[in-house]
């Protein structure tokens, strides 16, 4: 009996993920578009489930496997039903808000916002929309204290791409001015697409990621937009990588639509993406989270590396 008991303690220790270390994926499925916050000792993970906006909370990064979930909102609201995609987590004026795509089942897709309290575990209501125009994958740019809505939209060709408003609250937001357009060859694959933007500060610097490309294909991938100062609505202030910085290898396909946290101690930037083993690539829910630390070259600039094979245990955020 006793040797059985050590037996199997035996056995299962090697397959444990000890705190501190971790192991993708995050989120098995349903896990397209994730975005991860850390806060006062927890970890959020939200992702498109398509039909509402949940949230998974955990001590620790691998702990979100297993993480408490809940469902965050439901909108019965008929123009805002459906389609719900993209939930991204931000604080404005102290308060959590959370900004995600939605429509009425149709081509149509509008950003709106959701305000909860201090935590992002906190209760949240409706506040509004974000946008007339048709907008997903809405985020906060941040440059001189000022806020930017920075969301993928259709220009007036119809070709889906980056643009950005200057924000006058935290649900409102003026005119657009085009940010970037899917032009090069790996922005084209299916066809021409700039989504799922999102800013990196560092070093005093500041970037945006966004994937490219049409996410049924293996080579969805991540861009990275640099800012060279100057005024955030000018395109002139902003260089576009002339390559993916971010894409597919050993076994996931499509890596991206990421977003970032920083760790626990506040010296790591994470990268947080979704990528699927359909060597298709995928638009579906066969998408799986992700994590992995981005480092920095000796330019200053974000190293995002390759994603790691599924399973692979690699040490967690600093200070966890
Ligand atoms: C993390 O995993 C490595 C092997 O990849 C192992 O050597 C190390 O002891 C683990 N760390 C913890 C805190 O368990
Ligand atoms: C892809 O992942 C799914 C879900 O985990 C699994 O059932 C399937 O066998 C995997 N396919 C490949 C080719 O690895
Ligand atoms: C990828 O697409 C091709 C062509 O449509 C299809 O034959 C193949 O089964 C697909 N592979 C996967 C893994 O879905």
């Amino acid at each position: 009996m006793i040797r059985n008991i050590l037996l199997s303690a035996l056995c299962i220790l090697p397959s444990l993920v000890s705190a501190g270390n971790y192991s993708n994926p995050l989120k098995a499925n349903n896990a397209g578009d994730p975005n991860i916050v850390y806060e006062n000792g927890w970890y959020y993970l939200m992702s498109t489930t398509g039909a509402d906006l949940q949230m998974t909370r955990a001590h620790t990064l691998d702990g979100l496997k297993q993480g408490e979930r809940k469902q965050v909102f439901k909108d019965s609201t008929p123009s805002r039903c459906c389609n719900v995609w993209a939930p991204e987590m931000h604080k404005v004026e102290g308060a959590w808000h959370i900004y995600y795509a939605a429509g009425a089942g149709g081509d149509e897709q509008h950003a709106h916002v959701i305000k909860g309290g201090s935590s992002p575990w906190d209760a949240f209501t409706y506040l509004g929309q974000m946008r007339p125009d048709w907008s997903i994958d809405g985020t906060l740019l941040t440059i001189a204290n000022k806020n930017y809505f920075v969301y993928s939209g259709r220009d007036t060709d119809g070709v889906q791409s980056l643009f950005i408003a200057p924000m006058t609250g935290a649900a409102t937001s003026g005119q657009r001015s085009l940010l970037a357009k899917p032009t090069q060859s790996w922005e084209t694959n299916g066809f021409g697409v700039n989504e799922g933007p999102f800013a990196l500060y560092h070093g005093g610097r500041t970037w945006l990621t966004f994937s490219a490309s049409f996410c049924g294909t293996a080579q969805y991938s991540l861009g990275l937009l640099t800012y060279n100062g100057g005024d955030p609505l000018q395109q002139g202030s902003w260089t576009k990588s002339n390559g993916p910085v971010f894409k597919s290898a050993d076994g996931n396909y499509g890596p991206g639509h990421n977003s970032f946290f920083t760790s626990p101690d506040g010296s790591q930037i994470w990268n947080v993406y979704h990528a699927t083993n359909n060597s298709n690539g995928s638009c579906g829910g066969d998408r799986y989270a992700n994590a992995l630390i981005v480092n920095w070259k000796s330019d200053g600039t974000p190293d995002f590396g390759v994603p790691p094979e599924v399973g692979a245990v690699l040490p967690g955020p600093k200070g966890e």
